[in-house]
This record gives C-alpha cells, sequence and structure tokens, in this order.
C-alpha cells in the first residue's frame, strides 16, 4: 500500500486496530495527555460547544463533551463506535476534516489531540483554515501531539496494520497558525515518539 490514498489507509488502519488502539493508547505514559487535556478544559466553560476533530474512540471524549455541547469526528466507523459506546450522549460523525462542512462560527472550540500527524502535509493549511470558519470570532483552537519528524509523508507499518504518517516539511504549523489574524500560543511537553498517543 502506498501514501496516495492516505484517508483509505487510515481508515482501514484504524477500523483493523479496533480495540487495539484504545488498549496500545492506554498503556502509553498518560502525563503529555493528562497536562494538555487539564490545559484545554481550564480554557473551556460550561456550555462551550466543541468540535473534535480526529477524536477516535473518543479518548477524550467524556471530559471535553461534560457541561458542553459536543461533536466528534473521525474517519473511523469502528473507532467511532467504539466512542459511542462510551459516551452514548456525546454526537459522533463519520468525516475526514478535509471534506466535511459545518456552518460558519457553530464552534466555541475546535480540539485535536494526536490528529495531525496523519494529516498530510499539504492539508495541514486548508484544516486550520476551515476550522476558523467554523470557529465563532474569539473562538480557540487546540492542538495536542503535533508531529516533529522532519520526513516525508509515508506508509509505515503500526500496531500490525499499514498507517499513513504525516512527515513536516518546512514550518507548516507555525504559518498556518497566523492565518486570519489569529492568535496562537503553544507549550510542548514530551512529543519525542513519531508515533500518535504517544
Ligand atoms: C492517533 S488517533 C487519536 C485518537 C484520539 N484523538 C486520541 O487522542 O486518542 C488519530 C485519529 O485521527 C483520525 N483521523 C486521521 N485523519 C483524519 C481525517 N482526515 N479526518 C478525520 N479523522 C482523521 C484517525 O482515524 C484516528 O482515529
Amino acid at each position: 500500500m502506498d501514501a496516495s490514498d492516505p484517508k483509505r489507509v487510515i481508515a482501514d488502519g484504524y477500523d483493523r486496530m479496533g480495540e487495539d488502539f484504545s488498549v496500545w493508547n492506554a498503556a502509553r505514559p498518560r502525563e503529555g495527555r493528562r497536562w494538555f487535556l487539564g490545559e484545554v478544559l481550564a480554557r473551556m466553560p460550561e456550555g462551550y460547544s466543541v468540535l473534535e476533530l480526529g477524536c477516535g474512540p473518543g479518548s477524550d471524549a467524556a471530559a471535553l463533551s461534560s457541561g458542553r455541547p459536543y461533536v466528534g469526528v473521525d474517519l473511523s466507523p469502528v473507532q467511532l463506535a467504539i466512542a459511542r459506546r462510551r459516551v452514548p450522549n456525546a454526537t459522533f460523525v463519520v468525516g475526514d476534516l478535509a471534506s466535511i462542512a459545518f456552518r460558519p462560527a457553530s464552534f466555541d472550540a475546535v480540539v485535536a489531540f494526536y490528529l495531525f500527524n496523519h494529516v498530510p502535509s499539504a492539508e495541514v493549511a486548508p484544516a486550520f483554515e476551515a476550522a476558523s470558519v467554523w470557529l465563532r470570532p474569539g473562538g480557540r483552537l487546540f492542538l495536542g501531539g503535533l508531529p516533529t519528524t522532519a520526513d516525508e509523508d509515508r506508509v509505515d507499518e503500526w500496531l500490525d496494520v499499514p498507517m499513513f504518517f504525516a512527515g513536516v516539511q518546512g514550518e507548516p504549523y507555525g504559518r498556518a497558525c497566523g492565518m486570519r489574524g489569529s492568535r496562537s500560543s503553544s507549550r510542548t511537553s514530551d512529543t519525542r515518539s513519531r508515533n500518535p498517543g504517544a
């Protein structure tokens, strides 16, 4: 399998992984994720409407949706079935962040945890552009676990399935964050592993 159809590779891969992804995720060090989730929750008052991109099996959906309208989007129907079981009161939609449509200014926050490791380099800026349209003016974009490996976009074997990984070319995140007059701030925790969820 090559990297020419990344969405198919990703959707098939996460579908085939099923519960294995959550098992792997649960065995990772928790500090980075816990810290980031805490930072995000501290900035989202009750009632804040939240869109989570690449929500996977709903790893953070219970916390994000507690007291807030929440929509989670993911390419993998199997991961979303797990998410729905875990957080039955939240809304989950199968979709590709590159083509899904939401009304302008319909969310207070857009969140993505460990997603951009899978977003092809050429789609990073358009994804930020779309998020800025979905956010109300002054809304917040929270990104955790950005890829750090200077490399080509590629397909590697991971958790026994072929998986698409994005490489970092140039400095796409800083540029994308500067769009539409947005203000950005960033903090890093330990992001040395190139695989998602680490
Ligand atoms: C590493 S998992 C992270 C899942 C969850 N956010 C977490 O932190 O446990 C990445 C998720 O992003 C999803 N994904 C990747 N590319 C996507 C895209 N273009 N649109 C929607 N979801 C995508 C994958 O299907 C997968 O469930």
